[in-house]
């Protein structure tokens, strides 16, 4: 999907502020849960059918983690251009290398599935990232807890056991990846397997559906206690994910800001509890219905604090996007991170565009109201990114976002998107082709 001449050539966005905004915006598939559903598709012999799919770099990271393991990967084009079709009945090496796993974390998903079905996984240590240290300690220890035998040697971790066994497996802290990818090695185990402390993230639940379409037994998903029932294999599926509830709102603070009329949809109100209620807060006028969230900005938003948390909670991965509303808020904004260390540093460059942050280890201060103004900013995560873009739109001026290889990781076209809604944003380079047209190579 995206070669080396390509992304050097694509890797800026121009955006100029101040359009407003109005229109519909459609929802893609929630990244989140397509890796995991993904790697889901390693517990069957038969074909795995994934509808929703988003277009989007991890996506294509993930495709490239399992093609190199020998599994059969269709991404569909055209009119079928967001379904994918896994069959993994020839996998020949279970092992995802250091190369593709340092540019996407999410990777080691695909460690309990691959024990569960083989015997045997051996996935490169993700290391740091841009956002603090993320171990995967508890993914460790829970497989330990299944039987597994684990070794980490040469920057790699390796699991292996001929048969996992259930057990009840407290988490000492709630991790959704880890959840998901016990939940996957736990469906071929024999016997039961308790997750205690389970995160409780719609993308949790959404596995747990496909998982059991694939004939696995799980009970719980969306609680804290998830039960899983071991059968001896699993058959495939079809399945339709979740839409993202990140991408939706990011474009409902957008909205927020800047939009006369602005309609997002095909998007699970639902999912956005804890985002909807702290807008409404603020003094944003929404309005939801069954798959959409019309939003309106009336340039009169007051600050309010917000401290992140696991779901329901308010999600981390809408921190940065808060943090460029809560510039345009009368009053001082306390923003809290609690689930990542170093998730701060779209706060630098918000600075830079004329933002009052002040940095207090875990807690970020916003005063507001301040006038941005655009300036040449940097992208360091993907959600720190959807910051900048954001805080680009209502900045005077023209800004120049670099790296936005980043936002691609997760946002599909964020920039057509915008700019059908009346957003002045074009990526450089603009006269190479569409991405939908580059060809994938397999
Ligand atoms: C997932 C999401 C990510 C989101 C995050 C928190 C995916 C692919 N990514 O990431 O977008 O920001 O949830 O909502 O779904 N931890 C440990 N040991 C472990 C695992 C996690 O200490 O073995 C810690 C992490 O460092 C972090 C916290 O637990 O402080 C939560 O992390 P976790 O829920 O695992 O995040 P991810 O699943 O990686």
């Amino acid at each position: 999907m995206f070669n080396s001449r390509y992304e050097a050539l694509m890797d800026k966005f121009v955006i100029r502020g101040g359009n407003r905004l109005k229109g519909t915006i459609q929802v893609s598939g929630a990244k989140n849960a397509a890796l995991p559903a993904m790697a889901a598709a390693i517990l069957t012999d038969d074909p795995v059918v994934l509808e929703n799919i988003p277009q989007v770099r991890d996506i294509e990271t993930e495709r490239k983690l399992l093609a190199a393991m020998g599994a059969e990967v269709e991404l569909g084009y055209g009119r079928a251009h967001h379904r994918t079709s896994i069959c993994c009945r020839n996998l020949a090496s279970p092992e995802a290398s250091y190369e593709l796993v340092k540019t996407m974390r999410a990777s080691t998903l695909v460690l309990g599935p691959l024990v569960a079905r083989f015997g045997r996984a051996r996935v490169s240590m993700p290391g740091g990232c841009a956002i603090g240290a993320r171990p995967i300690d508890l993914h460790i220890k829970g497989l330990e807890k299944l039987g597994a035998t684990i070794t980490q040697e040469h920057g790699y971790v390796e699991a292996r056991c001929d048969r996992l066994r259930g057990a009840e497996i407290l988490f000492d802290k709630i991790t959704v990846t880890g959840t998901e990818d016990l939940m996957m090695a736990a469906t071929l185990a024999d016997g039961e397997t308790v997750l205690e402390n389970a995160a409780r993230e719609p993308e949790v639940v959404d596995l747990a559906d496909l998982l059991n379409r694939m004939g696995a037994h799980i009970e719980g998903a969306g609680t804290s206690t998830i039960r899983i029932k071991g059968v001896s294999s699993l058959h495939g599926a079809r399945h339709r994910i979740i839409p993202d509830r990140i991408e939706a709102g990011t474009f409902i603070i957008a909205g927020a800001l800047a939009a006369d009329e602005l309609k997002i949809q095909n998007c699970e109100p639902r999912h956005l509890g804890a985002l909807l209620q702290k807008l409404r807060e603020c003094g944003v006028e929404l309005q939801t219905e069954a798959d959409c969230v019309v939003v309106r900005a009336n340039g009169k938003l007051t600050a309010a604090d917000i401290t992140t948390e696991e779901y329901p909670g308010f999600p981390t991965d809408m921190q940065a996007q808060y943090m460029a509303l809560a510039t345009q808020a009368e009053g001082s904004s306390f923003i809290v991170e609690n689930i990542f260390e170093n998730r701060f540093m779209h706060a630098l460059e918000l600075v830079r565009m004329g933002a009052d942050v002040r940095i207090e280890g875990r807690r970020a201060i916003v005063r507001g109201r301040t006038p941005l103004s655009a300036a040449a900013v940097q992208c360091s995560d993907l959600r720190a990114s959807a910051s900048l873009v954001i805080a680009a739109m209502v900045a005077d001026g023209e800004t120049i976002l670099d790296r936005v290889y980043h936002v691609d990781r997760g946002y599909e076209r964020i920039e057509e998107k915008l700019r059908s809604v009346g957003a002045e944003i074009r990526r450089i380079g603009q006269m190479f082709p569409k991405r939908a047209t580059v060809p994938v190579a397999h």
